[in-house]
């Protein structure tokens, strides 16, 4: 497989990416949500300043359906302990790669307990997790937030993805979704109120990020105060694209 390598300067990381060329893998492409998500991120992942040396209070975050794991890397950058996960074997492989040539420390890793025992501070493991497989017990109620976009693309994987969410959350834990808006209806409510996920949405057309414009975000929050939806909702108004260019609108890079 042949590479080009692509520079996020927002987020000051360079990815690997598959050359374009034949019928391309959904993991192997950047999409808008993911773009848009990793400038979301730094909202709601404290920065390793304000937990200097202690790994207490370290936030443990995962990835669900990573691809590429832009947001996974920056959220590990800001301090974060960081699972990748994806049902594809060779997406994990290559988020790896990307995690090391961005200096970003990779754990082998470690079930039931991604993050123990590691220093504070930019560090990622991958786990292979396929949102149709039985749930796995020693991964429940483990992390402090969970980070996915565009994982929500057809109906049927609503129900799949929100199970997982609910899961993986402690009790007190988060969810931040970034999707483009295909499938989110009144059943998907229905559907995380099934699984006692209370979720709010933020919608905002004509989102760009890293030069990159997505004509619908829809964010979808579990867990989150006041302040920080309002900061959300912020962020994305400033990243609302003045004028429509034809050329830019699309899903993916
Ligand atoms: C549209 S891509 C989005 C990738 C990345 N999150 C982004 O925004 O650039 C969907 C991702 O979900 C993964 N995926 C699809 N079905 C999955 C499943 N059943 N379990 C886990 N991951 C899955 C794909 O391998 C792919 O990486």
């Amino acid at each position: 497989m042949a590479f080009e390598t692509l520079v996020i300067e927002s987020n000051n990381i360079s990815l690997s990416v598959p050359q374009p060329s034949g019928e391309r893998q959904l993991w192997s492409r950047l999409w808008g949500a993911g773009l848009i998500l990793a400038d979301l991120v730094p909202l709601v992942v404290p920065s390793a300043q304000s937990h200097p040396g202690s790994s207490d209070s370290v936030q443990r975050v995962i990835e669900l359906g990573s691809g590429l794991a832009l947001p996974s890397l920056v959220a590990a950058r800001l301090g974060a302990h960081v699972t990748m996960t994806d049902a594809s074997a060779e997406s994990l492989a290559l988020a790896e790669l990307n995690a090391k040539s961005n200096s970003i420390q990779v754990y082998p890793s470690n079930p039931g307990d991604p993050a123990s025992d590691k220093p504070a501070g930019e560090c990622v493991c991958t786990r292979k997790l396929n949102w149709y497989d039985p749930l796995e017990a020693e991964l429940a109620s483990t992390y402090d937030l969970v980070l996915g976009s565009d994982i929500m693309y057809m109906n049927r994987l609503l129900r799949p993805v929100a199970r997982q969410v609910r899961h993986l959350l402690k009790s007190d834990g988060k969810a931040l979704l970034v999707d483009a808006g295909r499938c989110f209806g009144e059943d998907f409510l229905e559907i995380c109120e099934e699984y006692g996920l209370k979720v709010s949405l933020i919608e905002q057309a004509n989102v760009r990020a890293s030069g990159f414009v997505l004509k619908k975000a829809v964010v979808m929050l579990v867990g989150f105060d006041d302040d920080t939806r309002q900061r959300i909702t912020d962020k994305l108004r400033s990243m609302s694209a003045p004028s429509a260019d034809p050329e830019q609108f699309g899903y993916c890079l």
